[in-house]
């Protein structure tokens, strides 16, 4: 087994003991519904992310449009201050959903979420959006984090 299998593998029992649906606002999903959220690994609420990690995010959301294109983008909210927080594949039909997206259907959107080392030690909101063709959003959660060392 090599060390991608073997990390996948360990990510999987990972996410058999500890995965629990996260906890999320809605911030506006006028152009689908959020079903549920998956962050993994994410054993306690909110969820701790380890810096140098890479965790997985896992948005499963029913469209109410269609769409050539879905595109991410995902914020920080410090204090009540939005921050851009870079994702590296912003293209929603490379992270798990095949698109054109089609209306009443039920997609996963799955992607990875590195933190960085050089992030600060701070408690925050994460806001993620998936926009349609005409910038509205598919979907728009929000959820805290807690960036830990
Ligand atoms: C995403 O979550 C859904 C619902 O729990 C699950 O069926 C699907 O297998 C997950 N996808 C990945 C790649 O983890």
């Amino acid at each position: 087994m090599d060390v991608r299998t073997c990390a996948f593998v360990l990510f999987g029992l990972m996410g058999l003991t500890y995965a629990e649906p996260v906890k999320f606002l809605d911030c506006g999903s006028t152009s689908g519904k959020v079903a549920l959220v998956d962050i993994n690994p994410c054993a306690t609420q909110p969820c701790q992310l380890h810096k140098g990690q890479s965790y997985s995010v896992n948005v499963t959301f029913n469209s109410a449009v269609e769409s050539q294109s879905s595109k991410a983008v995902v914020h920080g909210v410090v204090a009540g201050v939005s921050i851009p927080f870079p994702i590296p594949v912003e293209d929603g039909c490379k992270s798990g959903i095949q698109c054109p997206i089609q209306k009443q259907q039920k997609y996963h959107y799955v992607t990875a979420l590195p933190v960085k080392s050089e992030y600060p030690s701070i408690k925050l909101v994460v806001e993620w959006e998936l926009r349609d063709d005409d910038n509205n959003d598919l979907f728009c959660i929000r959820f805290p984090v807690e960036i830990v060392s």
